[in-house]
C-alpha cells in the first residue's frame, strides 16, 4: 500500500519532513545519504556500506525531494541521486514500546504455543513456526524430546551453538547435598532472569525435563516486557526509575568469579522496551544517595509485585520428554517449592545466545517465502 505522503526540505536544505497521515516524520540529509539503497552506496548482496560516511562534508544538504510512486526521489549536495523506497524509511515506529512482532501477555491471555521435537528436527517449516512462535510470546513448549540426559541437544544445534559456561554444556537442575546455587535446593524460587552477571548475557533457556514426580515444582513463567509495560502506565515514575538505575549482579564460587551490571528495563536506542533483569539472589545495588536509593527500592517493589502477581503468573508442570524454551532478556520464570518426598525431580539446562537464534528465525522466513516480515 502507498501511504499519503507529503514530503517538503528545510530551508537550508538538512533535513527531509514527510507528512503522513497525522503522523509528521524528519529525516536528517547526511542519513538520508549514507543510507542511500543505490549499488554505490551499499552493496547490494550484503547490504554493507561501501563509502566512508564518515568522510560525507557535515553540510551535506538535499536539493530536492519528490514523491514517486512509492518512493522519493532524493537529489543530494554531492550530486548523488537515490530512490529510497517510503517503506524502508517508514518501518520504525517510535511509539512502539517494544520491538515488532511480540504480543505481550497476562496470565490469562496466555496461549502457550505447542511445538514438536521430531517435526522441528526434520522439517524447516515446524522449525520456523517454532521460533515465531518464541520470538512472538518468549516461550515455547516442546514435546517429544528423546529421554537422554542431552536430549534436546540435536534441535539446540538446529538453532544455534549451545552456550558454553562455567557450568558447562548442559547441565543438571536437580536437588542436591551442600548445594553452590539455590537453584539445586527444593525451596521455591522467586520470578528471575537468569545470569545477569554474565556478559553477554545468555539469551534463550532451554529447560528439558526427564522426570518431575515430585509433589509441586510447577514453572513459573511472567511476561517481563508486560510487567514492564504495566508499571509504566501505572507508576511512570518508578518505570523511569527502573531504567535509569544500573545495579550489579555478581556470582561467586570458588573458581568462578562473575560480575556485570544493568538496569532492571532496559530500553533499546528507540525508547522502546528491550530486556529485563531480574535476580534478587545475585542484585547489589551501589550505595547511592540515600533519596536516590528509596525511590530505586520503591520502583523495585512495585516491579516485584508485578511479576509474582496473579494477574501475571503463568504456572505450567512440564511432563517429562518436555522442554521449555525461554526468552531470557524477557520473560521471568520461577518455581514453586517442591518435595523431593513425592518423587524425583531432574531437569536440565542449557543456554543459546539470541542473535544465532534470531538469524536462523530471519533466515528460514528468508528461505520459505516470508522474506518482507523477517526483521
Ligand atoms: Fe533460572
Amino acid at each position: 500500500m502507498i501511504p499519503s505522503a507529503k514530503a517538503r526540505l528545510s530551508a537550508d536544505g538538512q533535513r527531509l519532513l514527510l507528512d503522513i497521515d497525522t503522523q509528521p516524520r524528519e529525516f536528517a540529509a547526511l542519513w538520508l545519504r549514507e543510507r542511500a539503497p543505490d549499488a554505490e552506496t551499499l552493496d547490494p548482496l550484503t547490504g554493507q556500506r561501501l563509502i566512508e560516511a564518515a568522510e560525507l562534508p557535515l553540510d551535506l544538504a538535499l536539493e530536492s525531494a519528490e514523491l514517486s510512486g512509492d518512493a522519493l526521489a532524493l537529489r543530494f549536495s554531492d550530486g548523488h541521486r537515490v530512490h529510497f523506497p517510503l517503506d524502508e524509511l517508514l518501518g520504525a515506529n517510535a511509539e512502539d514500546l517494544v520491538a515488532p512482532g511480540r504480543l505481550l501477555w497476562d496470565a490469562h491471555q496466555a496461549k502457550p504455543q505447542h511445538a514438536d521435537f521430531a517435526a522441528a528436527i526434520d522439517d524447516d517449516a515446524a522449525l520456523l513456526e517454532m521460533l515465531e512462535g518464541l520470538h512472538r510470546d518468549g516461550f515455547v513448549v516442546v514435546s517429544g524430546v528423546p529421554a537422554e540426559e542431552d536430549g534436546m541437544q540435536s534441535l539446540m544445534e538446529r538453532v544455534g551453538p549451545l552456550r558454553r559456561t562455567n557450568w558447562g554444556g548442559i547441565a543438571d537442575v536437580k536437588s542436591v547435598a551442600n548445594a553452590y546455587d539455590l537453584t539445586m535446593t527444593q525451596r521455591g524460587l522467586e520470578p528471575h532472569t537468569d545470569n545477569p552477571y554474565r556478559d553477554p548475557i545468555p539469551g534463550y533457556i532451554w529447560l528439558h525435563c526427564l522426570t518431575n514426580a515430585a509433589d509441586g515444582g510447577d514453572s513459573t513463567l511472567a511476561d517481563g516486557y508486560r510487567a514492564a509495560q504495566l508499571l509504566r502506565e501505572r507508576d511512570p515514575a518508578a518505570f523511569d526509575c527502573l531504567t535509569r538505575v544500573s545495579p550489579a549482579f555478581r556470582y561467586r564460587d570458588e573458581t568462578t568469579w562473575l560480575e556485570s551490571e544493568g538496569p532492571l528495563i532496559e530500553l533499546d536506542s528507540q525508547g522502546r522496551i528491550f530486556r529485563v533483569r531480574y535476580s534478587n539472589r545475585t542484585e547489589r545495588v551501589e550505595a547511592l544517595p540515600a533519596e536516590e536509593l528509596a525511590q530505586y527500592y520503591a520502583a523495585r517493589q512495585a516491579f516485584y509485585q508485578l511479576i509474582t502477581s496473579d494477574e501475571l503468573t503463568l504456572n505450567l508442570k512440564l511432563d517429562p520428554g518436555q522442554m521449555l524454551i525461554m526468552d531470557n532478556y524477557r520473560l521471568l520464570h520461577g518455581r514453586r517449592a517442591f518435595e523431593l518426598g513425592g518423587g524425583v525431580r531432574h531437569l536440565r539446562q542449557g543456554y543459546v545466545d539470541r542473535d544465532s537464534t534470531a538469524s536462523r528465525r530471519r533466515v528460514l522466513r528468508q528461505q520459505l517465502g516470508n522474506a518482507e516480515e523477517a526483521a
